[in-house]
């Protein structure tokens, strides 16, 4: 059991892209394996490699709840390849301690991706439940996009980030999603 350092909102290796996964190493193994270690001893529901240091695209979920049970989820070299719908959801991330906010986000998504034996897999999420959500979050990290960059209410979002003494909201980097906006806000 090793749990990792987490980084926090302002450390510029939260920005970097992450490189594709070539091949699932026993290296790449035990990351995942303290990926999971990390995320369940920070009370998390996902976790991307990035936000322990570590450049790779890959992230660990585990998205039960006391509604619906789920496995473990390894995502490798994930994408998204379908979306449709809006939603709005609150947030948090282990990245940015004590701090939720509503973001936007897609309602439903399907995913490619490697699963841990380097099998390829195809998931469809419908309904904008956590696994949705929680898939589009990790995927983000990947790209060095964060959850504030897809906030609803800036004002809001910053004054939270400000109370827990990270650093405002980037402008330069807010994400531009009209086909969101335009369910969510009516625009
Ligand atoms: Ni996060």
């Amino acid at each position: 059991m090793a749990v990792l350092k987490v980084l926090e909102y302002g450390d510029p290796v939260l920005r970097k892209e992450a490189e594709k996964v070539h091949k699932v190493s026993a290296k790449i193994q035990k990351l995942i394996s303290d990926m999971f270690d990390t995320m369940y001893d920070q009370q998390g529901v996902g976790l991307a490699a990035p936000q322990v240091g570590v450049l790779k695209r890959l992230f660990v979920l585990d998205c039960t709840t006391p509604e619906q049970n789920l496995p473990q989820m390894v995502m490798i070299n994930p994408a998204i390849v379908k979306k449709s719908g809006a939603i709005r959801s609150k947030e948090g991330c282990l990245s940015f301690p004590g701090v939720w906010t509503e973001v936007k986000r897609y309602e439903n998504i399907v995913v490619r991706y490697m699963d841990q034996k380097g099998k390829r897999q195809e998931l469809a999420v419908d309904g904008g439940g956590l696994l949705s959500r929680a898939i589009q979050h990790e995927l983000d990290h990947l790209n060095g996009v964060l959850f504030v960059d897809h906030a609803l209410d800036e004002t809001e979002a910053n004054e939270q980030l400000g109370e827990h003494n990270l650093p405002p909201i980037d402008p330069t980097r807010i994400v531009e999603e009209p086909d969101l906006d335009h369910v969510l806000m009516g625009n």
